[in-house]
This record gives structure tokens, sequence and C-alpha cells, in this order.
């Protein structure tokens, strides 16, 4: 075997014991071989991707001190145990109990996906940080300002940006470009599907899961947006689609909430009934951000790698279950004047909806339980700050 650098063995969990952490500058540029089914990731050229950038990227996203009040972390709405979503949630929690309008989304392979957010409203990981971190209902910090002198009073981090970056502390760019890099690092791929369909190994998928792609593929008409390739599959056509779900959402088409009343012990109540605690909240999905009405209820087609792992489902997570996913589809999704043309009734028998769901039961990456257990590693102390960061730049304290 060629020999390769031992940062990049590292980053594959190849521990090797010629590679102590830490201390190590580890700032060579990492390459990120591809796993089967998946395409180079994109990297871009003026955020190389290096271990010291990694880690201290995966740092930040544990981190809870990122929120104002020091109990929100990154992970925490993108849960590494429960397929980096909310495993328990719909819609987001952001902090003190805010309501968020929509599903987190995984960050799984999300080095792969063009635009970001459930509407494609960013384009880059680096940019992307600065939503959470300064949305009121989410990490709720005060400005990009506040996070920054945070970050640099907190003894974890001391050396730490400028090790990874040349000399450059914690700015607007550092803190984005440390996150991304660690996001890009979120690669999984080599499912049980790809080496079925990708690595020939013919006893991959059992019967019923290959059945399941027949019909992904053919009669069920799945893969006219959940793309799959000649040499790898995103399950995604990086494109906006609507679906019905939005749209019945918006105009108020009666819909219901499974409500957990005590651990175990659930109701179903109609949505109605819970207008008084939580207005709806308004939501267009892609026309938010192109104004265009023909954009209206669009939502960025999701790619389904590790899906068995990511439920509940949709930009709103109003599906529980993948059998439910498969039902809408069945059902042609939502009648509305902008609904895609590629969805319409299936007529799929038991079997077949049993055999879509089986498929994409298969799609869940071998490197599962290994990220999830890398991302506890860089769990930092949280000890708040002594003071509020802002008190720096007080002139009269
Ligand atoms: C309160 C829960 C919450 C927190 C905290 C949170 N996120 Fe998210 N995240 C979401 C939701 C909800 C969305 C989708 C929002 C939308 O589409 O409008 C999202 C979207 C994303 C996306 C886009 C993924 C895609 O497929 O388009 C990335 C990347 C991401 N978050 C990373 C982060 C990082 C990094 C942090 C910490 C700095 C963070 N999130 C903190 C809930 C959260
Ligand atoms: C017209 C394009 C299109 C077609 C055809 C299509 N999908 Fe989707 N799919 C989407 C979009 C867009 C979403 C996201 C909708 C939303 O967020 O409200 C989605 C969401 C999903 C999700 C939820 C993923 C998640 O992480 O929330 C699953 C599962 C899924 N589709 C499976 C299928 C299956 C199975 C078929 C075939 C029966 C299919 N899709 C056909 C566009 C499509």
């Amino acid at each position: 075997m060629k020999r390769l650098p031992c940062a990049f063995l590292m980053l594959w969990g190849l521990a090797l014991p010629a590679c102590e952490r830490p201390g190590a500058p580890g700032n060579a540029p990492l390459g990120l071989a591809p796993p089967l089914g998946l395409p180079p990731v994109p990297l871009p050229p003026e955020n190389p991707l290096t271990q010291a950038r990694v880690e201290l990227g995966r740092t930040l996203f544990m981190d809870r001190r990122l929120s104002h009040n020091n109990t929100l972390s990154c992970a925490m709405c993108h849960v590494p145990e429960q397929g980096f979503t909310s495993n328990e949630l719909g819609t987001a929690i952001g902090l003190e109990g805010q309501s968020i309008r929509r599903n987190s989304p995984t960050v799984y392979n999300v080095a792969y996906v063009e635009q970001l957010f459930h509407d494609g409203r960013e384009f880059s990981l680096e940019n992307q940080v600065w939503g959470p971190l300064l949305a009121g209902n989410e990490m709720a910090n005060p400005s990009i300002g506040y996070v920054i002198e945070k970050i640099k009073v907190l003894p974890e981090y001391t050396g730490r940006f400028e090790s990874a970056f040349g000399g450059r502390g914690p700015d607007v760019l550092t803190v984005g470009q440390a996150l991304a890099a660690y996001q890009r690092t979120l690669v999984s791929g080599n499912s049980r599907f790809d080496r079925w369909h990708y690595g020939k190994e013919q006893n991959a998928l059992t019967a019923e899961e290959q059945a399941g792609f027949r019909l992904f593929a053919g009669k069920a008409g799945c893969s006219a947006c959940h793309s799959i390739g000649g040499k790898f599959a995103l399950f995604s056509d990086n494109g906006f689609h609507n679906t019905g779900i939005g749209y019945a959402k918006s105009m108020g088409q009666p819909g219901r909430h499974r409500v957990q009343l005590a651990p175990g012990v659930f109701a179903e109540v109609e949505d109605k009934a819970l207008e008084s605690f939580e207005p709806p909240q308004p939501d267009v999905g892609r026309y938010e951000v192109t104004l265009d009405p023909a954009d209206t209820w669009a939502y960025r087609t999701p790619g389904l790698r590790n899906v068995a792992l990511t439920s509940p489902y949709m930009h709103d997570g109003s599906f529980a279950t993948l059998e439910a996913v498969v039902e809408f589809y069945d059902r042609g999704g939502i009648d509305n004047p902008q609904k895609s043309p590629h969805l319409r009734p299936l007529g799929l028998s038991a079997e077949e909806k049993a055999a879509l769901v089986s498929f994409l039961k298969s799609l869940t990456g071998d490197n599962v339980p290994r990220l999830a257990a890398e991302a506890r590693t860089a769990q930092p102390a949280e000890t708040p700050p002594e003071k509020d960061p802002a008190s720096t730049y007080r002139r009269n304290p």
C-alpha cells in the first residue's frame, strides 16, 4: 500500500501508533478519498482541509457556549447519534424553547449540497454558520463580533485558530472555515446499496431491497429527483420541487400532531388546537429566495443517504416514518397549482411499498458509528466565560 500521510489516516479512523495527537501541527492538506458510491468531495481552494481545521471545527460544533446563554450547540439540533438531525423533533427548538418552522436537516454529506437550507438560500458552508449563530430563535447571539469576542476568551481555543489559520485568530471568516472543514468530513457512503450497485457484490442487498431499487429507479419515478448516477449517487438533483406539503400547511388543510403527554403516552391533536400556543409560521419555501411565484412551496430535494436514521422527514418533519413518506408519494403528493409534474398517483401494491421502504433502509453508510463517536471526542469542557464578552467593549464598567 502506498504510504498515506498520517493525518489522512487519522481522519479515516485508522489510528496508527506513529500518529500521536495532539501537538502535531496538522496543517498538511488532507485528502478526502470518497467512499464507494460518492464523488470526490468539492473543496474550496481558499479553505483547504487540514486536520487542525477539522478538529477545531469539530470542537466548535460540539460547544454549547457558541449560543448566547451557553446552552445550545450545533450538535444539539444536529445530534451525532441521531443521524446528525433531531429524531424527536418535527421542527427544531432553539434557545429557551423557541420554535423554528423547519426540520433540522442532517449534515451527513452536506459537502455535496450546492445550495444550503431547505430553500437553498445560502451558498457555502463557510457563510451558512452565521445563520444559526445569529438567528434569534436558534443560538441567538447578538452579533458576529460578540461570537468572536467570546471565542477569544474561552481557554479551549487559545492558539488553536492561530495555528490552524497561519496566525489568523477567530474572526468572521475563520470561524466559518473551521466549522465548514469539519462538516465536509461527514461524508458517508459505502452502504449495502453501494456495494451491490457500484461494487457488484450480488448478495449485499436482499431480493426485496433489490426490487425496491427497481421501483425507485423505474415505476415509482423517485430517481427523477433523487438522482442516481452511473458512478455515484447523491440521491438529489440539488433542485427544488413542490410536492404539496408546504401548500397544504399554508392553505390550512387540516393537519394533526402527535403529542407526547408523558413518557410513552401519546395523543393525536388537531393543529388548530395548538394555535394558541404556537401560531402557524408562514413558509412559502423557495419563493422566499427567488421571489418567483413558480417557486412557491418548492423545497430542495434532500439526499437520501442514511435516511433510515434521519426521521422525521420533509422540511417540516411532518412524516415520522418512511412508510408514511412512501404512502404520500403513492397518493401522488398533494395537488396544488405548482405541484411537480413528476408526482402522480402510483398505485403501488402493499409489497411494492414495503420493498421501497426496505430499499431506503439499505442506504446507511458504513462509517456512521465512527463519525458519531468522533464527534463526542471533541466535547469541550464548557465552563462559561467569567464575564460577558461584550463587557470587553464597555468603556465605563
Ligand atoms: C436550534 C436548532 C439548530 C441549531 C442550534 C443549529 N442548527 Fe443547523 N439547521 C437547523 C434547521 C432547522 C435547519 C434548516 C433551516 C432552514 O432550512 O431554513 C438547519 C440547517 C443547517 C445546515 C444546512 C443543511 C442543508 O442540507 O441545507 C447546516 C450545514 C447546518 N444547519 C449546520 C449548523 C451548524 C454548523 C450549527 C452551529 C453553528 C447549526 N447548524 C446549529 C437547526 C439548527
Ligand atoms: C418531484 C421530485 C421528487 C420525486 C419524483 C420524489 N421526491 Fe422525494 N423528495 C423531493 C423533495 C423536494 C423532498 C423534500 C420535500 C420537503 O422538504 O417538503 C423529498 C423528500 C423525500 C424524503 C424525505 C427525506 C428527508 O430527509 O426528509 C424521502 C424519504 C423521499 N423523498 C423519498 C422519495 C421516494 C421513495 C420517491 C419515489 C416514490 C420520491 N421521493 C420521489 C422530491 C422528489
